[in-house]
């Protein structure tokens, strides 16, 4: 049960950049037919997905977020010295140990400050989101930089054709900074929730503690994702619904109020369910599944990064985030950007 009251803050957080990293290497629907049992139709009618961005093999996960906190630092007419916290939302770190968030610091050069991660799945970045804010509104940082950056091609099953079609890899990243009184764009809330009696039907199960490297392991190819998808699919479109409806209901907002919804791209048909259950009018819903599959905690922050980029949402624009996952996981942000 999710008790959580809004408390009236010291200050107010705001977006003050964002930006975006995906790989170049593109692998279109037809690239699976050639490989395994799937068609692009079928791909194309049960998740919307027709291509998908790859990292290289040199590639980890701090090298796509540095680019994205970049492109992030650029947008916000900020240097990497104006930084005071870094949040990654992730489940593909570059190592178990140490953080991302660590390594990212040391990519921008900066130090003397909280730097980690955190594990939830593909809402990681809202996690991180709802987080970086209370920070910010009890004084305790300024500009903070919130990512989400994952790679899961790196641990798929490529013999699993009901998950290995569904992924891609991507980084994106948003400042988070400290709002001043004539500031337009404000974070008007944020939630987090979890139901861990679900953690086995979404999992990685080797390489912990539960089930540590081993020749056995990596035989069965028990590093890779494990996902009971219809399962995922049905818990998926509740969550989100919840959650938006918690953060639009505290904060006295209605669906008409809203000028865009970012969910999670993970599927068209549960992106479509849940716009469908929340009434919004589908123009006012950002999809880019199409084009980079589900990225996990990457793709809220780059399709909003895209959707500012693009000139589609503006300054002042209210737009609601809700996003699912492994955990399970699921969260919802409310800003006015
Ligand atoms: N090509 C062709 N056929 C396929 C493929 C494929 N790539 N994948 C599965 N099928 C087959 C199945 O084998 C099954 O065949 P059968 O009826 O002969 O047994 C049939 O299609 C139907 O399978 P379902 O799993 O019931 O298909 P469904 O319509 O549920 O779609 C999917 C599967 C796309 C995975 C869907 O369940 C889904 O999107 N789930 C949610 C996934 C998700 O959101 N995950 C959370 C985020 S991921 C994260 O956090 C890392």
């Amino acid at each position: 049960m999710n008790s959580r009251v809004k408390s009236e803050s010291k200050y107010k957080a705001k977006i003050s950049g964002t930006g975006r990293y995906l790989p170049e290497k593109i692998v279109n629907n037809y690239d699976f037919e050639k490989k395994i049992d799937t068609t692009d139709e079928w791909i194309r009618t049960r998740t919307g997905i027709f291509e998908r961005r790859y990292a290289a093999d040199n590639q980890a996960t701090s090298d796509m977020a540095f680019e994205a906190c970049l492109n992030a630092l650029e947008s916000a007419h900020m240097s990497s010295k104006d930084i005071d916290m870094i949040i990654v939302g992730t489940v593909t770190p570059d190592h178990p140990f140490p953080s991302t968030a660590c390594i990212l610091q040391k990519k921008l050069a900066i130090k003397g400050f909280g730097a980690f991660d955190i594990s939830a799945g593909c809402p990681g970045w809202i996690y991180a989101s709802d987080i970086a804010r209370q920070y910010i509104e009890n004084g305790s940082a300024e500009n903070v930089m919130v990512v989400g950056a994952d790679i899961l091609t790196k641990i798929t099953n490529f013999d699993d054709r009901g998950t290995c079609v569904l992924f891609g890899d991507a980084a994106g990243a948003v400042i988070m900074s400290r709002a001043e009184r004539k500031d337009i764009s404000l974070v008007i809330d944020s939630e987090i929730v979890a139901d861990g009696s679900y953690y086995d039907i979404l999992v990685q199960p080797a390489g912990g503690s539960r089930m540590p490297a081993s020749e056995e392991t990596v035989r069965k190819n028990l590093h890779t994702i494990y996902m009971e998808g219809n399962k995922v699919f049905k818990l998926a479109v509740k969550s989100m619904e919840t959650a938006c409806e918690s953060v639009m209901q505290r904060n006295g907002f209605d669906i008409k109020s809203i000028d865009w919804l970012i969910t999670h791209q993970a599927n068209l048909r549960i992106i479509e369910s849940l716009g469908n259950k929340l009434k919004v009018d589908p123009h006012k819903v950002i999809i880019n599944i199409e084009k980079y599959a589900n990225t996990s905690a990457a793709t809220i922050p780059v399709a909003l990064d895209e959707a500012v980029r693009d000139g589609k949402i503006r300054r002042g624009d209210v737009v609601l985030m809700s996003s699912f996952g492994a955990g399970l996981t699921s969260g919802s942000l409310l800003i006015r950007y």
